[in-house]
């Protein structure tokens, strides 16, 4: 399934994600070990710097990367995008008090606007954001120069893309071995105690192999007209931060 092209994978993954929205959140800290939090703010860190006014980030989920922006210096208001009204309205349910402070615990704090909307087709004028973020979810788009691309459009000269996303480990050394069992063998089990649903967490992995090396997500960028392009694997070579600048004419 990781193979479908076009309107069959959106369908494929909107399905997949209504069924395990509600399980999302603890799968993505029992696989990573809690780690993700760390990666998102890392990477609202690296697309924030230096910037000031409002920022994005589009296939939200249930917003972790977005509060991880609302809570950069300088960074007002701050909106997330997804395609499912079920996971928008988890990442609502982090705007209320109790859980604002359980993210203020986790380093994230500050409220984020939440809209419906498709990532390849963003409801934002030219040159709206100070700088757009995507997390986990470019594998998962069935057009991602497309994907790109609107985020570069809605993003301000001078403004910053920014990505972070699972990356196929390159080499077959025994790091490469361990993952692949730990990827292909493990997280689909844990995915069918956890989520009850090991469909879904035996795509993940599969949806990795297929997606682009780190040096050709990196060119990507350039080809949709970033600048200062760059990328640091973090996760042991697992995942990858990317970023991009716009050019200010
Ligand atoms: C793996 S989750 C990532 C969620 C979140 N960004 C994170 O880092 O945890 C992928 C998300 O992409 C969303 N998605 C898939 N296709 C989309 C599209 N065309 N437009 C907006 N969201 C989309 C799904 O609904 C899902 O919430």
């Amino acid at each position: 399934m990781a193979n479908l092209q076009g309107d069959a994978k959106q369908l494929y993954v909107a399905d997949l994600f209504a069924r395990i929205a509600g399980r999302y959140d603890l799968m993505n800290s029992l696989m990573t070990g809690g780690m993700h939090h760390r990666w998102k703010r890392r990477t609202a860190g690296i697309a924030a710097a230096g910037l000031t006014g409002p920022a994005l980030d589009i296939a939200t989920g249930t917003g972790d990367l977005a509060f991880a922006l609302a809570g950069q210096p300088g960074i007002g208001p701050a909106l997330g995008v997804d395609l499912l009204p079920e996971m928008i309205a988890l990442g609502q349910s982090k705007n209320d008090s109790k859980n604002r402070s359980k993210n203020r615990a986790k380093g994230t704090a500050g409220v984020v606007s939440f809209l419906v909307g498709d990532a390849l087709a963003l409801p934002f004028p030219d040159n709206s954001f100070a700088c757009a973020t995507a997390g986990f979810s470019l594998r998962n788009m069935p057009d991602l120069p497309q994907a790109l691309a609107e985020m570069a459009r809605v993003v301000r000269p001078g403004g910053r893309v920014a990505t972070l996303e699972l990356t196929p480990m390159e080499g077959r050394g025994v790091k490469s071995s361990l993952f692949r069992l730990y990827f292909h063998r493990i997280v689909p089990l844990i995915g069918q105690a956890v989520a009850g649903d090991r469909t879904a967490y035996t795509y993940l992995p599969q949806s990795v192999d297929y997606f682009l090396q780190a040096d050709r997500l990196a060119a990507l960028f350039r080809e949709v007209g970033l600048s200062d392009v760059g990328y640091r694997k973090l996760g042991f070579g697992t995942v990858a931060v990317h970023w991009g600048r716009k050019g200010d004419g």
